[in-house]
C-alpha cells in the first residue's frame, strides 16, 4: 500500500523514480522497475547499477504468520537485503520503513529511547533491519510507523476490511484494548517526500499520528465518517489465546522528536481522516 502511494506523491516532484517488486508496476514502466525477489542477489546487483541519491525501503513481508513460519527467508528479506542496500548506497539518504510493533505494547506513548521488545518474528526482523540500516549507512533514517489507507485493487488492510463489512451491513468488532497512533498513508507519503527534500539527522523517528486511539474507536470513526450505522461497530477485548502469534497491545507513540523537524499538521489525525475521506468515497462507487 505504501510503495504505490509514495510513487504517486514523489512523481509530483523533480525526481527520476525507480521501483522494485515481484511484479510489474501499474505506475512505473518496466525499464524503471527492478522486478524480482529482493532476496535474489541478481535483483540486488541490478539495483546497484543505478547511482541513487535516495533509497526508500518499503519492501517487507507483512504477513505475520508467514514471517513466523518462514523465518530464514524473512531474515533474508528484512535484514540481509536491507543491510546490502544500506551498505551499497552508503552515500544516499536511506529511509527504512519500520513498525510500531518493535515496542512491547505493555506500556504506552513510547519514545524512541524506550527499549524495544518485539513480540513476534515480523517485528523482530524489522527491528534487525533497523539495526542493519543504521550500522551500514550513516544517513539512515528509520521511520517507526503504523498507517491506514487503501490500495488499488482493494487490499486487506484494517480500513478496507472494516469498510467492506460495514457496506455489507455486517457487525464489525474492534478491540478496545489495542491502542495505536495511526497515520494516513497519504500523510506518511508526504512525510517521506519532505524527508527526501530536507532530511533530518540520521536516526530513529516515531512517525505516527497525533492521536492515540483503540481499534474499536478507529472503526467507529470509519463508520461515522463514511455514513454507516455506528451501532454496527462492537467493542471487544483482545486476549492472548485469540491469536497463535503474539502481538503488542498498546503501541501508541510519542512523536515529539519528528515534530521538531516537520510541521505538526503533517501528523494531525483529524487531517488524515479528512484526506482519506477525500481520496476514498465508497458511497459514490
Ligand atoms: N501496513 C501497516 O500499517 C504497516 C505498519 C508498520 C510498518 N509497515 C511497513 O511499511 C512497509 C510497507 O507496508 P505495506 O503495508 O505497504 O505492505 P504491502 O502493501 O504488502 O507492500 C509490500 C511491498 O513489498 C514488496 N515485496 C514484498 N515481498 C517482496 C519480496 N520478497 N521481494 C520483492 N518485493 C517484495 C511488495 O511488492 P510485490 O507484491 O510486487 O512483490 C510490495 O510492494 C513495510 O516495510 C512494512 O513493514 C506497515
Amino acid at each position: 500500500m505504501l510503495g504505490s502511494r509514495v510513487l504517486n506523491t514523489l512523481s509530483q516532484g523533480q525526481f527520476e523514480i525507480y521501483g522494485s517488486g515481484r511484479k510489474s508496476s501499474e505506475i512505473l514502466s518496466d525499464d524503471h522497475m527492478f522486478i524480482g525477489d529482493l532476496t535474489d542477489p541478481v535483483v540486488l546487483k541490478n539495483i546497484c547499477q543505478v547511482d541513487f541519491d535516495i533509497i526508500i525501503h518499503c519492501v517487507a513481508n507483512v504477513n505475520l504468520n508467514d514471517c513466523e513460519v518462514n523465518r530464514d527467508y524473512t531474515y533474508e528479506l528484512h535484514v540481509s537485503a536491507t543491510r546490502f542496500l544500506a551498505s551499497a548506497f552508503s552515500e544516499a539518504t536511506f529511509i527504512y520503513i519500520s513498525t510500531d510493533s518493535v515496542y512491547d505494547g505493555d506500556s504506552s506513548n513510547y519514545t524512541e529511547l524506550h527499549p524495544v521488545y518485539p513480540k513476534n518474528y515480523y517485528a523482530f526482523s524489522k527491528f534487525e533491519g533497523e539495526c542493519a540500516s543504521l550500522i551500514s549507512n550513516p544517513n539512515a533514517i528509520i521511520l517507526r510507523t503504523n498507517f491506514y489507507g487503501f490500495s488499488y485493487p482493494t487490499g486487506k488492510s484494517l480500513f478496507e476490511w472494516a469498510v467492506g463489512e460495514l457496506q455489507s451491513g455486517n457487525e464489525v468488532s474492534g478491540f478496545s484494548n489495542v491502542i495505536f497512533t495511526p497515520l494516513y498513508v497519504g500523510q506518511l507519503a508526504d512525510l517521506i517526500f519532505a524527508i527526501c527534500m530536507n532530511p533530518p539527522e540520521s536516526g530513529i523517528y516515531n512517525a505516527g499520528g497525533d492521536k492515540a486511539l483503540s481499534k474499536f474507536e478507529f472503526i467507529q470513526e470509519i463508520a461515522a465518517q463514511f455514513g454507516f450505522n455506528i451501532d454496527q461497530v462492537k467493542s471487544t477485548i483482545s486476549t492472548p489465546d485469540m491469536f497463535p502469534i503474539r502481538r503488542p497491545d498498546n503501541t501508541s507513540m510519542d512523536i515529539s522528536k519528528i515534530k521538531k523537524y516537520f510541521p505538526a499538521e503533517m501528523f494531525s489525525y483529524t487531517k488524515g481522516f479528512d484526506e482519506l475521506h477525500a481520496d476514498f468515497n465508497p458511497k459514490s462507487e
